[in-house]
């Protein structure tokens, strides 16, 4: 079976809310950081239940800054997961400290939080957990070593706006920083975009200065009334900060977020119904204390008893215009980080690697389309032909 109609991996939804709100700023005058920014931020830490949220133009930035405010630096090692985007292991790096990788829960995907210590070291500065998928990392466990070994934390969060950690939102009072990411394919989405939440306000004052070159306090408001033409650099700082534009689109984003979320849901709901029981497909699994789960991946496992491997049903599923992705390549598989590689270490992420599939999600994506999904790996199920050639049980399976 083959169908015409292309089902995308990832689509924003952008409506007339969010139209209006960008057109309201492009008439105001104020293009650059400004009143939206500001705005923005209020409301994203009231939503989260954090005191301080600092505007960024990405997620990679926001983890970047958590480091520096914290004074990592060279000499010192931050605990991380492979099982996760370069940016979460190049903020380590840009700031001069080295990586540790900690392996993951074969069964969700997650740091483990029970191989943390043993690879905690007197060079152990800050653990960067992150919440992968949109499930939320133990975090009861991660802070309890952190008090223990007085460790930074850097919380991963850019696929988690809306999770909640045994009943509360990822961001509330956090002790170290939170980051989320607002790129384009995000739950919440700006095109690119940022935030930083912290309840430290020595961090989120430091932050504020970073992210405009090290430019003083309010100096974005130098062209506004009652602004001031004198600045002080306080220190090299970065260009980092999130504009209006961008700040328009979350501030309506965020208004539609339950909605959004909600039909996320729905989609996920038919997913399950569609893919449970078929032999060889495992649904990620959704540990206890996520108790509300972002859902910004829909990931499934395509195990021994499945017929194609992940990358013969990926080719099956292309061939049925059907976008998928695979989240994530580990980290350390890739080549600007083989000084920071322990394969011993890491079996769980290379095998969760070689069967893991990540589904279209977004909530612009019909009930048809899962429908239209489901089918396609049911059918594979049954032994399909690609490219005049038959996959069956006897197919060898590719290894990474
Ligand atoms: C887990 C994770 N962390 C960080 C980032 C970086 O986000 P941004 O693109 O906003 O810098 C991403 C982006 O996809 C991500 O998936």
């Amino acid at each position: 079976m083959t169908s015409s109609e292309f089902i995308p991996f990832c689509l924003p939804d952008i409506t007339d809310v969010e139209i209006k709100e960008v057109v309201d700023t492009l008439e105001s005058g104020w293009l650059a950081k400004g009143p939206k920014t500001i705005e923005f931020e209020k409301k994203f830490a009231e939503y989260v239940g954090a005191k301080y949220a600092v505007a960024m133009n990405s997620c990679t930035a926001a983890l970047h800054i958590a480091l520096i405010a914290a004074d990592i630096g060279p000499g010192d090692e931050v605990i991380t997961t492979s099982m996760t985007f370069a940016a979460s292991v190049n903020t380590i790096l840009h700031v001069g400290a080295t990586p540790v990788f900690v392996d993951i829960d074969p069964e969700t995907g997650l740091i483990d939080v029970n191989k943390i210590e043993e690879k905690i070291t007197e060079k152990t500065k800050a653990i960067v957990p992150v919440h992968y998928a949109g499930q939320a990392c133990d975090l009861d466990k991660i802070y309890e070593l952190a008090n223990k070994y007085n460790l930074f934390i850097s919380e991963d969060a850019a696929h988690a706006i809306y999770t909640e950690y045994k009943g509360k939102r990822i961001g509330y009072q956090p002790q170290g920083t939170v980051s989320y990411s607002f790129y384009a394919t995000k739950n919440l989405a700006t095109g690119e975009g940022g935030m930083l939440v912290t309840d430290n306000k020595e961090i989120a004052d430091r932050a504020r200065v970073l992210i405009t070159h090290g430019m003083s306090k309010n100096a974005w408001n130098r062209y506004g009334k009652g602004g001031s033409w004198m600045y002080d650099i306080e220190e090299p700082g970065y260009k980092y900060n999130m504009f209006d534009i961008q700040a328009a689109l979350g501030l309506s984003q965020l208004e539609r977020l339950e909605e959004m979320q909600n039909k996320r849901e729905d989609l996920v709901e038919l997913y399950i119904k569609g893919l449970s029981g078929i032999k060889g497909i495992e649904i990620q699994k959704v540990n206890d204390y996520t108790t509300k789960n972002a859902w910004h991946l829909f990931i499934v496992r395509v195990t021994d008893s499945f017929p194609l491997n992940r990358d013969e049903l990926i080719e099956y599923l292309t061939k049925n215009n059907i976008g998928t992705s695979v989240h994530f390549i580990p980290v350390h598989m890739m080549s600007a980080y083989e000084n920071y590689r322990n394969h011993n270490d890491l079996a769980n992420t290379e095998q969760w690697f070689t069967e893991i599939l990540s589904l279209p999600l977004y909530s612009t994506l019909s009930l048809g389309d899962v429908e239209k999904v489901t089918k396609v790996i049911k059918e594979a199920s049954k032994g399909v032909k690609i490219n005049e050639k038959s996959f069956s049980d006897s197919t060898p399976r590719k290894t990474f």
